[in-house]
């Protein structure tokens, strides 16, 4: 059966206090979500995505406030992190409270814990009053859903995939949270995201030190983020024209003057390329400052895909 589809919080509410999978809107990407206390619940999410059963969820909470519930301790960083960035782009990874469930962390000591800034999502997390744990709401390896259409598309035909899609509209950031690992000293950002390295670095810089990295979170493969078809890039707009020049039916992403846009409609273009089935996408590579550095990280993974 194919997903409900509904802006009515009431019956997203209904579908996790039951077990069920429900499709959050967030400022990022679309998340899968269950209770993050219900066992059973999680591992659908993983049953749903293909996803390997080691990699770990990040926990959606309604407010900087419950940090402390999911963390055993909050670091100076994560604080610091928290009180600047919630709601928004933002994912600590702190040391897990002794209860929460090894499903979510993948076994591991640390969780990742953030508050999304979108009303619909946040509406139905203070009515919950628990945590959601939610990876991006598409299959394992692809690219991120902004759209609730998206969503459909992607796990409505999955047998168990969604059980309702909670339509908050198109995702306003369009690229997944900045991931920073809170239990290292100085704290390391993991993954590139919405909120710009530099400001991690400008909030952290008084406070505790330097961040170093980008390394990898667990499960970040170098492949990742990938269209069906092949993703070439190019250093600069001219390069690009090139380049597609060469190509049978290739899709262009050319404009880099305005990051934000980029960001918010990367992903739609790297489906669209497959929906229209282009030879190639050929993307210019924006600048590694402010949301360059999450956009060049997705486009380099989503270009990986294809070398091997
Ligand atoms: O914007 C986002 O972060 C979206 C929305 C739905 O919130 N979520 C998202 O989740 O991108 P996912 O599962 O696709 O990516 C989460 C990343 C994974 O690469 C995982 O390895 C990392 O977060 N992560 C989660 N918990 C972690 C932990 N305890 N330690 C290190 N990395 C962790
Ligand atoms: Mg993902």
């Amino acid at each position: 059966m194919p997903p409900r589809v509904t802006s009515d919080v009431e019956a997203a509410l209904a579908v996790v206090r039951r077990g069920g999978l429900v499709a959050i809107p967030t400022e990022t990407v679309y998340g899968l979500a269950a209770d993050a206390s219900n066992e059973a619940a999680v591992r659908r999410i993983f049953a749903a995505k293909g996803r390997p059963a080691d990699h770990p969820l990040i926990v959606h909470v309604a407010a900087a406030a419950d940090l402390d519930r999911w963390a055993a301790a909050v670091p100076p960083a994560a604080a610091v992190l928290a009180d600047a960035c919630w709601p928004g782009p933002l994912t600590v990874v702190v040391a897990r409270a002794p209860h929460v469930l090894d499903v979510v962390t993948g076994g591991r000591p640390s969780i990742g814990v953030r508050v999304p800034a979108h009303p619909l999502t946040t509406e139905l997390l203070v009515r919950f009053g628990g945590g959601l744990a939610a990876p991006s709401a598409n299959r394992f390896g692809k690219v991120s859903p902004t759209t609730a259409e998206h969503v459909v598309r992607d796990l409505g035909a999955v047998p168990g995939g969604v059980d309702l899609v909670l339509d908050g509209g198109p995702c306003p950031i369009g690229v997944e949270s900045t991931i920073v690992d809170c239990t290292v000293e100085p704290a390391q950002v993991l993954r590139p995201g919405g909120i710009p390295t530099e400001q991690v670095t400008a909030l952290l810089a008084g406070a505790v030190g330097a961040v170093s990295g980008p390394s990898r979170a667990p499960g970040m493969l170098a492949s990742h983020y990938a269209p069906a078809c092949r993703v070439v890039l190019a250093e600069s707009v001219d390069e690009a024209r090139r380049l597609a020049a060469a190509e049978a039916d290739p899709l262009l992403i050319d404009d880099v003057d305005d990051l934000v846009r980029y960001a918010r409609e990367l992903y739609d273009l790297l489906r669209r390329a497959d929906d229209q089935h282009r030879s190639a996408v050929v993307a210019v590579l924006p600048p590694a400052a402010g949301l360059g550095h999450a956009i060049r990280d997705r486009l380099f993974k989503a270009a990986a895909a294809r070398a091997g």
